[in-house]
């Protein structure tokens, strides 16, 4: 059965204090009840890696990812992170492709692709993501876009790598903006992207992947979304920084 996942994405937030200070609250609020059978993971700034993971060696329930890793083990890449580096950190998975590394710093299907490989290579779980932008969903053809975007970023990869990846579906128009997609409109590309799955590598696969929905999920509307059978979780942003809002989020999950 595939996994129910809550993953919160800090990005390019919180000063040293307010991330240890976080991973506390967190560490306080999520008990064995909150989360039930619900796989929580934390995104701090790499900066914090290190101690995030030090802070939470006793903690069995939150796993910690990181934000984006270069295509190369190691070599002259002033200012990058490798896969190895954070596999050496006792990091357990990587965000991949996310729509502010796409739009903002040239990403595209190709790097992810290999960034995903980089990841499996290293034992760190994938979190790829994917999602069209306003105009392709205005225009209609969104889920070619999607599924291109799955089709290119999972290229060479077999079904046994599936594993350990995830998809996040999130759609750039909903991240940020407080516009969430509304249950349907997310069910609908989460069925889409199964069935693809199921066609790409097999029925099992299609059925064990988890596939998160991201953009704008709040303690408030997280349990409709986590309601639909095709939504497995979600890759918060903004409410993941906020102790409360997360595990309000995680609680959605566990009793959906
Ligand atoms: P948001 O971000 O929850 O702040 O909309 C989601 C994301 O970018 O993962």
């Amino acid at each position: 059965m595939r996994r129910r996942i809550v993953a919160g994405n800090w990005k390019m937030n919180t000063t040293y204090a307010e991330a240890m200070d976080l991973v506390e609250g967190l560490k306080n609020a999520l008990t064995q009840e909150v989360v039930g059978d619900t796989g929580v993971i934390i995104t701090p700034p790499s900066v914090y890696l290190s101690d995030v993971v030090g802070a939470l060696v006793d903690n069995e329930f939150i796993a910690v990812a990181a934000q984006n890793v270069h295509e190369k083990d190691n070599g002259a890449f002033t200012g990058e992170i490798s896969a190895p580096m954070l596999s050496s950190l006792d990091v357990d998975a990587i965000i991949i492709g996310h729509s502010e590394r796409r739009q903002y710093f040239g990403e595209s299907n190709e790097s992810c692709k290999v960034k995903i490989g980089q990841a499996l290579n290293n034992e760190l779980a994938a979190i790829y993501c994917i999602g069209e932008t306003l105009e392709e969903r205005q225009s209609g053809n969104f889920m070619e876009v999607i599924l291109n975007q799955c089709a290119e970023g999972l290229e060479g990869f077999i079904a046994d790598d599936m594993d350990n990846i995830i998809l996040a579906y999130e759609p750039v128009w909903a991240i940020g903006t407080g516009e969430v997609a509304t249950p349907e409109q997310a069910q609908e590309v989460h069925a889409g992207i199964r069935a693809w799955l199921a066609e790409r590598f097999d029925a099992e696969t299609a059925e064990n992947v988890s596939v998160l929905y991201g953009g704008s999920c709040k303690p408030g509307n997280a349990a409709e979304l986590f309601a639909q059978p095709d939504i497995d979780g979600g890759l918060i942003g903004g409410a993941s920084l906020n102790a409360e809002d997360f595990t309000g989020i995680i609680k959605a999950r566990t009793n959906a």
